[in-house]
């Protein structure tokens, strides 16, 4: 099966080479740590590890004090740590993060090592539920479901792609309703958090920031191949471009979270420099487990440290940050959500908002075009090597997804008014495929004996992807304790997205008789799906929808499941992001995404936080930091 720890024998002799680049012995032991732990590490199943071992009265109701801050901010993620640094901005504003994981991880820095961090106690472990028309080739039908649980949340273990999605589907959020969300309103807010690193000839550089907080880079072409896969898409009509400029319709070199070779996530980007700030409080392994409301006003919150329950209070607002799939999940359990569902689990009802966890997005990939090439990469260098050219700034480390990351693009097949593109096809190269990303698409499942087939060294895939789902899933409570987990039900390809993820695939394949593909000697392995083969005559349509019933995996995009819009009959907060029918309440993360963007969560999830922070402090006027 897969071998996780096929990087682990390399240890000592790495010390000098560390400290050459300032970095500690303890970076170097704790990346081992890190490697060596992951064939035992088990993945939690609930959240026991933050309750006492026998029941205690403290469970029902907290006494324990924990202090009165202006903010208290659930989850110190992607858009919780950057609300928390612009909040603490200013020195008036008392700020409290309580984050369910732990402190940052220094050898989350290596990009290129992400798909291990899956394996660790970095990740809450969630799946999906059994599904019907997706992830049929796992265990059990499901697919598996990461979320981050550290301070920096999801971008600490996330591939690092920087893309923002189009201008369109900005556009789209406005005219459904959402008032200060069109592409004008949001791109200064990408260019105010981003640092781009990027050689400014392949950019369009008006439509990026230099001088933001968190910087943006790009890895090093590899030798011949990255050139040649540009070419090759650039033969079927898609342009060479900066896909986060003008327009996204085209091909380009893979934009990355990357400051020279260190990922910049939220937390390395927003917190580290900041953690010294006097208003600032971080609670962590603290696990938020209900928002406290006086009639529909939010009070504070209760969580559960090391067996013991406290509640904080906030004089100004809650915000809640916990993510697509925990931020509805603590709604309910606080008594925000559809009145059918809490009476169920016997919630007393404080708002009934029928759209709490309702309406789940995400985007499937189909990994199943892989090919291989006439010429190896990367197969000269070990864990030991690539580290000292990690901090060289080199390949094969400081790339992202999966340390293969070479080209991405999009591609626009219908007409859709708002010109937002249909599809995301991306690039992952050596050494990647049947290495890192297999560990990644594969620990248990259908992958792992597919993908381990394939050399890594001479293997490139190119991965299809629908940029408009219509499938909606839901995000359920599975009982009224905080410690069980919730039932997260993605219903992937529920609806026409199989024809779409189809068109996709059939102008992606387009690629394989291209000039250059032949170039590399590129050849399309045609992959063994016993399933489908047996039944489906190969390469014929129903073969192609079988084959994404069985192989898709998702880019774990989750968002939805707290979406704004105009009203609680259509939304769960509104265009400021205030929850409907509440005061003193935001929810701030992934979820409130509305529609689903052609492009990756990460960066929409930033500048979300950006552009909230901004008018959180317009609302309660605050002075500007200068004039304290
Ligand atoms: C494996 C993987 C790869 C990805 N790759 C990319 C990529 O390459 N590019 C990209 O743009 N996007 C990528 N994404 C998606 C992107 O990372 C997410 O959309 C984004 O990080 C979500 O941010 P968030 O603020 O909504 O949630 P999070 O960042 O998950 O933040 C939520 C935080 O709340 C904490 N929390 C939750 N519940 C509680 C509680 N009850 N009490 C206290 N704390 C709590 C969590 O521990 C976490 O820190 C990827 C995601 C995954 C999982
Ligand atoms: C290491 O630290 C020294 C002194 O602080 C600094 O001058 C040098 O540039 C650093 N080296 C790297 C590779 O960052
Ligand atoms: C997720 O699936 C894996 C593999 O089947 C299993 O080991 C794990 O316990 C599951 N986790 C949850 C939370 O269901
Ligand atoms: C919990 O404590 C709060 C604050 O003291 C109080 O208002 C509330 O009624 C208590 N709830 C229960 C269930 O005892
Ligand atoms: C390893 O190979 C890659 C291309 O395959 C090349 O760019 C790199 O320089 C090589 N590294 C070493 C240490 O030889
Ligand atoms: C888009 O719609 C217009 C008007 O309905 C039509 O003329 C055009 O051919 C369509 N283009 C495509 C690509 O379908
Ligand atoms: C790969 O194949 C192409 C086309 O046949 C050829 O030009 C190239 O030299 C080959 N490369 C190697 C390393 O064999």
């Amino acid at each position: 099966m897969v071998n996780y720890c096929n990087l682990c024998y390399l240890v000592v002799i790495f010390l000098p080479l560390l400290s050459a680049f300032n970095l500690t012995e303890e970076f170097y032991l704790e990346t081992y740590q890190i490697l060596s732990g992951l064939g035992n590490y088990v993945l939690p199943v609930n959240n026991d590890e933050y309750f006492p071992m026998e029941e205690t009265d403290e469970k029902t109701n907290a006494t324990n004090w924990n202090g009165n801050f202006d903010f208290i901010i659930i989850g110190g993620g992607t858009a919780g740590g950057v609300i928390a640094n612009r909040l603490t901005e200013e020195n008036n504003y008392k700020v409290l993060i309580i984050e369910a994981g732990h402190p940052y991880p220094d050898p989350a820095a290596v990009l290129g090592l992400h798909p291990y961090f899956i394996f660790t106690k970095y990740n809450w472990g969630y799946n999906t539920t059994e599904q019907k028309n997706a992830c049929l080739g796992s265990i059990n039908d499901r697919c598996m479901c990461p979320r981050g649980k550290v301070l920096g949340g999801t971008s600490v273990i996330n591939g690092g792609i920087y893309s923002r999605g189009s201008a369109g589907d900005f556009n789209f959020w406005e005219a459904i309703g959402n008032v200060g969300w069109g592409y004008d309103d949001v791109l200064p807010y990408f260019k105010k958090s981003e640092k781009c690193q990027i050689d400014r000839d392949l950019l369009d550089q008006d439509f990026h920031g230099f001088d933001g907080l968190q910087a943006t880079g790009m890895a090093e072409d590899t030798p011949i191949l990255t050139e040649a896969i540009l070419e090759a898409f650039n033969e079927i009509g898609m342009p060479t471009l900066d896909y986060n400029g003008e327009s996204s319709v085209g091909i380009s070199r893979m934009q990355l979270y990357l400051d020279r070779s260190f990922r910049t996530d939220t937390a390395y980007a927003y917190l580290k420099s900041i953690l010294d700030r006097v208003n600032l409080h971080i609670i962590y392994h603290a696990l938020v487990t209900k928002i406290r409301f006086d009639g529909n006003t939010a009070r504070g919150v209760e969580f559960m440290k090391d067996g013991i329950l406290y509640f904080a209070s906030a004089k100004k607002e809650v915000i809640l940050s916990a993510g697509a799939i925990n931020s509805p999940q603590l709604l309910m359990l606080s008594g925000i959500g559809p009145a059918q569902e809490l009476r169920k689990h016997g919630i007393k009802c404080i708002k009934n908002s029928p759209n709490v966890g309702r309406n789940l997005m995400d985007h499937m990939i189909f990994p199943g075009l892989a090919y291989q090439i006439n010429s190896s990469y990367y197969d000269n260098v070990t864990l030991e090597e690539s580290l000292q050219l990690w901090t060289e700034g080199k390949r094969p480390l400081n790339s992202g997804a999966a340390s293969g990351g070479e080209v991405i693009g999009f591609l626009k097949l219908s007409n859709d008014s708002y010109e937002r593109p249909d599809c995301e096809i991306f690039v992952i190269g050596p050494p990647s495929v049947g290495g890192l990303l297999g560990t990644m698409l594969g620990y248990d499942d259908f992958y792992a004996p597919l993908l381990g087939s394939l050399d890594p060294s001479k293997t490139i895939l190119v991965g299809v992807v629908v940029a408009h789902p219509s499938s909606r899933g839901t995000v359920k409570l599975t009982s009224n304790d905080p410690r069980d987990y919730p039932s997260i039900d993605t219903n992937f390809f529920s609806t026409s997205d199989l024809q779409t993820m189809n068109s996709c695939t059939q102008k992606a394949l387009q690629v394989t008789s291209t000039q250059g593909f032949q170039k590399i000697g590129a050849q399309l392995i045609p992959m063994p799906i016993p399933e489908c083969d047996d039944v489906f005559q190969q390469y014929s349509e129903d073969w192609w929808h079988c084959a994404f019933k069985v192989l898709s995996v998702t880019f774990y995009h989750h968002s939805g499941t707290t979406r704004m819009g105009k009203s609680i009959t259509d939304s769960v907060v509104d265009s400021n992001l205030k929850v409907h029918g509440i005061e003193k309440f935001r929810v701030v993360d992934a979820g409130v995404i509305p529609e689903l963007i052609c492009g990756h969560t990460n960066a929409a999830v930033v500048m979300i936080a950006e552009k909230i922070a901004d008018e959180i402090k317009r609302e309660h006027k605050a002075p500007s930091p200068r004039s304290q």
